[in-house]
């Protein structure tokens, strides 16, 4: 019965939240500090005070539903409301759904507890839009400071700091949003892979989440006519490139358990006889293994160094993200099995190929991750998709979970 009232909401839920994109029909994008982030906020609102929540914007964007216990320290769960470019419509926001949930059963509980409750839903967390991403959570744990937002700018040469002003926020305040008051952080969230599925699990339970580098690198040539230019004496920004490039999914496979990726490439200026001028592309290196990490960026460095050695093209790195292996807490998980084996949901754990915000709390306070299965194991594509009665079984692991964090246990 309640499983079918659960199921029932997140997917009515979600089919209204899946209208608030900059691509209908052809995929969600929703991306940080745009319209279509304010109206899906404007609708977690209205379902976060329905759950009894008291709701707040908070300065990262994020929007954040309170229910006061006898103390102000806070049990945390959610996840982000932001998406890939024409990505699916559960990545991310499933997870602030079923926290909302949580919210409600506790409400029908009619308990008062001890800790506070907050459900958040977390802004750019998916990077898509300024290449860092994980936005809400280095903001709450004070990693962020005035000049980092004026470092990252959009594809229209807008800056975090500029979007977040443009957005009614306070990017000068950044640095005075650190949260102290946390105490665990519990985050719902699809597998958006394969292993669930063909293990037939009802529920993932994450042990470890990757860490990842995302660095940006520009090779910097030359224009020049690409008839008139003879080919020992051009500057082709785009055949260096190729070549570096094409070296990193190899060193990648020499690393079990890592993956590396170039998923974004702008060439300059892109025209069909100029030799390009200038290529900058970004690589997404991840592993559970931090020196596997580590080893492959100073081998895309030392590609680097001996292309400029080689032709005489400059090069610049900067790095984006370095977010480090994070081991989830013990206890909670101890917490989701004790709940699945009562429930009768079979369980398995995993460790998460993808980032989420629970690897940013995970590095100073306990943080703890349940997956949902992904039908085909498909994800950041229109095609995501998990099945409602599995995100309510998640929902119910990490409600008894939330409940016995919040009694002080
Ligand atoms: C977010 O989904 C990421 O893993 O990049
Ligand atoms: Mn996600
Ligand atoms: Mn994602």
């Amino acid at each position: 019965m309640i499983m079918t009232e659960i199921s029932n909401n997140i997917r009515e839920e979600l089919a209204e939240l899946k209208k608030f994109t900059a691509t209908p029909g052809n995929g969600v994008t929703r991306f940080p500090f745009t319209e279509e982030a304010r109206r899906a906020c404007a609708y977690l609102q209205q379902l976060m005070e329905e759950a009894g929540l008291t709701v707040r914007l908070d300065n990262s964007g994020a929007l954040i539903g309170r229910l006061e216990g006898e103390t102000p320290a806070t049990i945390m769960i959610g996840s982000h409301f932001d998406s890939v470019g024409h990505g699916g419509a559960y990545d991310g926001i499933a997870g602030v759904v079923c926290a909302i949930e949580v919210a409600r059963l506790l409400k029908k509980s009619g308990k008062k507890p001890h800790y506070s409750l907050e459900v958040i839903a977390t802004n750019d967390e998916e990077g898509a839009r300024f290449h860092v991403g994980l936005f809400t959570g280095k903001v709450l744990l004070g990693q962020l400071t005035v000049e980092d937002l004026h470092k990252q700018t959009d594809a229209d040469g807008i800056s975090v700091y500029e979007a977040m002003a443009a957005y009614g926020l306070k990017p000068e305040e950044i640095a005075e949003h650190q949260r102290r008051d946390i105490k665990a952080f519990l985050e719902v969230h699809i597998e958006q892979g394969p292993v669930l599925e063909a293990a037939d699990k009802q529920i993932g339970i994450v042990d470890v989440i990757v860490g990842i580098k995302r660095v940006s690198v520009r090779i910097n040539g030359r224009a020049d006519h690409v008839g008139t230019m003879p080919m020992h004496m051009r500057k082709d920004a785009l055949e260096q490139a190729a070549k570096v490039i094409s070296k990193i999914g190899d060193r990648a496979r020499c690393f079990p358990n890592t993956v590396a990726t170039v998923g974004f490439l702008q060439v300059e200026p892109n025209i069909i006889n100029i030799v390009p001028q200038t290529v900058t592309f970004t690589v997404d290196i991840r592993g559970v293994d931090k020196a596997a990490i580590t080893s492959q960026y100073q081998g895309l460095v030392a590609d680097l160094e001996q292309m400029q050695a080689a032709s005489g093209l400059t090069y610049d790195v900067e790095t984006l993200l370095d977010a480090e292996p994070v081991v989830m807490d013990a206890y909670i998980k101890e917490l989701f099995a004790a709940s699945c084996a009562v429930r009768g949901l079979t369980h398995m754990q995993l460790p998460s190929g993808a980032g989420h915000d629970a690897q940013i709390f995970g590095e100073q306070l306990p943080a703890a991750m349940l997956f949902v299965p992904s039908i085909g194991g498909r994800s950041h594509c229109p095609e995501e998709e998990s099945r409602a009665e599995d995100l309510a079984a998640a929902v119910l692991v990490a409600s008894d979970a939330v409940q016995t964090l919040l009694a002080g246990k």
